[in-house]
């Protein structure tokens, strides 16, 4: 395998790691929002799986400048501290990742703070989370073009949509069934709460991942001449299949939750839906590693 490819496999499983884990952060305070809404279901784990999140993004954000330094270095040397400093320091890109570690110290303190002061903890940490969104496109093609608000605005609600839908379902699954220790009451009234932000969110995903894919891509042809087009094309249709297993649990699962073993097939095919996503989050990953063919790189 050649250094570039390497370079990219690197850079792509660094982004799909802190995708992850900006979902799974969004989908901790979706679910805590919606939990409450319904009352009634306990939420001492959610403080876990916001700790668990922001591991998995400091493990994505130091892996993401250790892929940079090597995508710009390594493939000539090794990749070394002072590498690893010069690009933090001295390039574009490791400024604008600067501004995104440092919202993610922010959160990662913030959460020190839940369980004693929970009350404005939250939504200090809701805050902070946002910050997290809104930087996140700042190292990507959003910066690519000459206006960069616009796409910036439809990637951040992208990413916003997605762990609304996504990131829910993962902690619903998590921590929420086992919160409600099997009583389909319970379970019901969140999956209640949750599909319609499911749907919504899911609509708002689509709509800015298209006009996104219409500002990048500069021309219907190119969908099909270039890799970008063609990778994009491939989300698509992961998107389709994710979002089709989530009507299937929307129109079939959810009804029959009261039913012996309804629980079981909400977990299985939520399971499933999660899987196809990793996936998508995985081509995306490699996605927005590929020169643009609209004009920008
Ligand atoms: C389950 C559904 C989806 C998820 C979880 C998802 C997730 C993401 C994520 C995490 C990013 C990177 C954002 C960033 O780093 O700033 C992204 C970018 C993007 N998404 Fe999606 N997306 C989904 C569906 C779609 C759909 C349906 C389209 C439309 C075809 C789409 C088009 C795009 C485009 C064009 C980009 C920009 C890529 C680049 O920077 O070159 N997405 N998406």
């Amino acid at each position: 395998m050649d250094g570039e490819t390497q370079a990219l496999i690197w850079l792509a499983a660094a982004k799909w790691l802190t995708d992850l884990g900006l979902l799974w952060m969004v989908g901790v305070l979706a679910f805590r929002t919606i939990s409450r809404l319904v009352g009634s279901v306990p939420l001492g784990s959610v403080p876990r799986q916001a700790a668990a999140a922001l591991a998995l993004l400091v493990v994505g954000c130091a892996a993401r400048l250790w892929a940079q330094t090597y995508a710009t270095f390594g493939l000539d040397e090794p990749v070394t501290g002072e590498l690893i400093r010069l690009v933090a320091e001295e390039t574009r890109w490791g400024g604008r990742w600067v501004l995104q570690a440092a919202s993610l110290t922010v959160a990662v303190a913030l959460a020190g703070l839940l369980p004693v002061a929970p009350r404005w903890g939250w939504p200090a940490f809701g805050v902070a989370t946002l910050a997290m969104i809104g930087t996140a496109p700042l190292t990507g093609h959003a910066m690519a073009g000459e206006s960069v608000w616009w796409p910036m605005l439809l990637q951040g609600l992208h990413l916003l949509g997605a762990g609304a839908w996504l990131g829910t379902l993962g902690v619903l699954l998590a921590s929420g069934l086992a919160s409600c220790r099997g009583d389909a009451v319970r379970v019901s009234s969140l999956v209640d709460r949750f599909s319609p932000l499911a749907l919504g969110s899911a609509t708002t995903v689509a709509v800015t991942g298209g006009l996104t894919a219409l500002l990048y891509v500069g021309g219907l042809g190119q969908f099909w001449t270039s890799t970008y087009g063609r990778v994009l094309l491939l989300k698509t249709v992961l998107f389709l299949t994710t979002a089709m297993v989530g009507a299937y649990n929307w129109r079939r699962v959810r009804p029959r939750l009261g039913a012996p073993g309804g629980v079981a097939a909400l977990r299985r095919a939520g399971t499933v839906e999660l899987t196809i996503a990793s996936v998508l989050l995985a081509v995306t990953a490699w996605l927005v590693h590929l020169p643009m063919p609209g004009g920008g790189h």
